[in-house]
């Protein structure tokens, strides 16, 4: 059993299957981390549900000024005590200044073989591009996009009659997994 474990915040802005799978991960007894709160930029995020069902606080920032709603987070955080960010669907790029003032880990999922097809609309590219494989990929948070150090990868065989819908599911499916997984390694519990 973990007895101190992590605070952790997930920043989401939409569904939240992720956030789901963390949560589920993080009510474990040996998980290493707890969440202890969810923020997103987006008051309509389906995932903010997870939040109610969970009983655990959430929180909405305006990115309409950035700057603003970073330092908010920011002093909202350190309140919170907060060690750790997994960034789990958040389709906002956090600054470099973000970055650097939280000064402790953050993490993201992306859903491609990174380095390959960072950024958006990945299923589309992939398919387009006729890949033989995809997959997802759980990385530190750096400055450039999709371009920290490489946590954990999943890969997966596309088949012919993938479509971007049916591989974006197939691949979801497979972030579900590795995300626990990444804490898992990071914080050293195997
Ligand atoms: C996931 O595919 C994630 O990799 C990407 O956005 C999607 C979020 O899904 N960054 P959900 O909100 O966790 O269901």
């Amino acid at each position: 059993m973990v007895l101190n474990k992590i605070k952790t915040a997930v920043f989401i802005s939409g569904n939240g299957s992720n956030l789901k799978s963390l949560l589920i991960f993080s009510n474990k007894k040996s998980a290493p981390i707890k969440i202890n709160t969810i923020i997103s930029n987006n008051p309509k995020a389906k995932g903010l549900n997870f939040a109610k069902k969970y009983k655990i606080q959430s929180k909405i920032f305006n990115f309409k000024n950035q700057k603003k709603a970073e330092s908010q987070i920011l002093k909202y955080l350190k309140k919170n005590s907060i060690d750790f960010i997994c960034l789990a669907g958040f389709m906002k790029i956090l600054s470099q200044e973000f970055i650097n003032n939280f000064g402790k880990k953050i993490i993201n999922i992306h859903p491609s073989l990174l380095p390959k097809y960072k950024g958006l609309n990945t299923h589309e590219r992939v398919i387009k591009k006729k890949e033989k494989y995809s997959g997802c990929t759980v990385h530190y948070v750096s400055h450039k996009v999709d371009s920290g150090k490489i946590i954990l990868q999943k890969k997966i065989k596309i088949l012919k009659k993938d479509t971007p819908t049916t591989l974006a599911k197939k691949v979801l499916k497979q972030e579900h997994k590795i995300f626990p997984k990444a804490v898992k390694i990071i914080f050293s519990i195997r």
